[in-house]
């Protein structure tokens, strides 16, 4: 039998799929069917900064930043509310998930700023999680605002988190950093042992009769997947932080190339919202049997082989990929105009 499993974030898993963020997560029957389908880790869906925020009510003072935008982005978001879980229920949902599963569970922290969230992950950790994601999508709107003291931002709230957790920490990042190389070696200083490469972004939409801005959420589609698996083959074998991989990752195919570009787990979500949960057990199947024809005793064999640092000509990897991109796409052209 194949050996599937991988280390990520100091855990032995069982395989290399892990659910990230979802309110999938939100039924314990859900994570256990994710459990009996192979997966090896959840991430739960995140509990927001601004969720915590409404919950104590301290919203006016005491943001150190964006106090208008992040007022705005309230407005946005009435029903938070609703269909997100307290705090407490949240909590309590972690412990009771502990408890039904007996893979790793990820508790997820979503935010920009430092405010409560040292005494949130605290929690988290007090209620039994395994290791904490934390999600940092933030947008810079403010022209005053530079992106150096967006990335000191980030690494202070990471460094404060990791200082009172034992627990490991991985920071889902998104993709808007000018070098992410370096950003993700000071990630690892300030304490984080993992990244998680990348947020997906989640432009609005516009309705032109009603001339209304409009929130969308689309699921992934594979082609989103090329990104990441890009920088995870870039940063493999340049840092000790493991390298998680998600958008994009529908079939075993795709869990292969993030585990070839350097990850350690490749996560799922959008594929289990549209073929569902027990897809992940397919995906296992198909990876097993290409391993296997190929005599692979190991999925870990496979881990960075075409990695930057791996291939004998890195020039895909770097600016010598936008020139041959370009130039066979219009030597294509020329030929078949003939
Ligand atoms: C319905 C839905 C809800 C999500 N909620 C969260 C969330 O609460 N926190 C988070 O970090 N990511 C969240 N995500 C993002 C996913 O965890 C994942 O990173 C992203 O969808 C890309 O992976 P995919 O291509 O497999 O969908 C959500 C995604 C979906 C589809």
């Amino acid at each position: 039998m194949i050996d599937l499993s991988m280390q990520y974030l100091g855990m032995k898993l069982n395989g290399p799929i892990v659910v990230s963020s979802t309110p999938l997560s939100e039924s314990l029957d859900n994570m256990r069917r994710m459990e009996d389908a192979g997966a090896s880790a959840i991430v739960l869906t995140s509990l927001f900064e601004e969720q915590l925020e409404l919950e104590s009510r301290a919203l006016d003072e005491d943001l150190s930043r964006g106090t208008e935008s992040f007022a705005e982005s309230l407005n946005y978001l009435p029903d938070l509310r609703d269909y997100r879980m307290s705090h407490e229920v949240y909590l309590e949902h972690l412990r009771r998930a502990r408890a039904a599963v007996s893979i790793p569970v990820l508790g997820s922290l979503n935010g920009v700023t430092t405010g409560g969230w040292v005494r949130y992950a605290r929690e988290m950790e007090q209620a039994g999680v395994n290791a904490i994601e934390l999600n940092t999508y933030a947008l810079a709107t403010d022209r005053s605002q530079t992106s150096a003291e967006l990335e000191v931002q980030l690494l202070e709230l990471v460094s404060n988190v990791c200082a009172v957790v034992k627990v490991p920490v991985a920071v889902k990042l998104s993709q808007s950093f000018t070098s992410i190389p370096h950003l993700c070696a000071r990630l690892e200083d300030a304490g984080a042992r993992g990244v998680v490469l990348f947020n997906r972004f989640y432009q609005p939409d516009f309705d032109i009769e009603a001339q209304e801005v409009r929130p969308t959420l689309h699921f992934s589609t594979p082609s989103e997947l090329l990104p990441r698996l890009h920088w995870a083959a870039i940063l493999y074998g340049h840092l000790k932080a493991d390298i998680a991989v998600t958008g994009g990752v529908h079939s075993a195919e795709d869990v292969l190339k993030a585990i070839m570009a350097g990850a350690n787990v490749a996560m799922m979500a959008s594929a289990l919202h549209i073929h569902g949960i027990e897809h992940i057990g397919r995906v296992l199947a198909d990876l097993r049997y290409w391993l296997e024809k190929r005599e692979y005793a190991s999925l870990r064999e496979t881990r960075g082989c075409l990695s930057r640092r791996s291939v004998p000509d890195t020039s895909p990897y770097d600016r010598g990929n936008y020139i041959k991109t370009l130039s066979s796409y219009s030597l294509r052209q020329t030929v078949a105009a003939f």
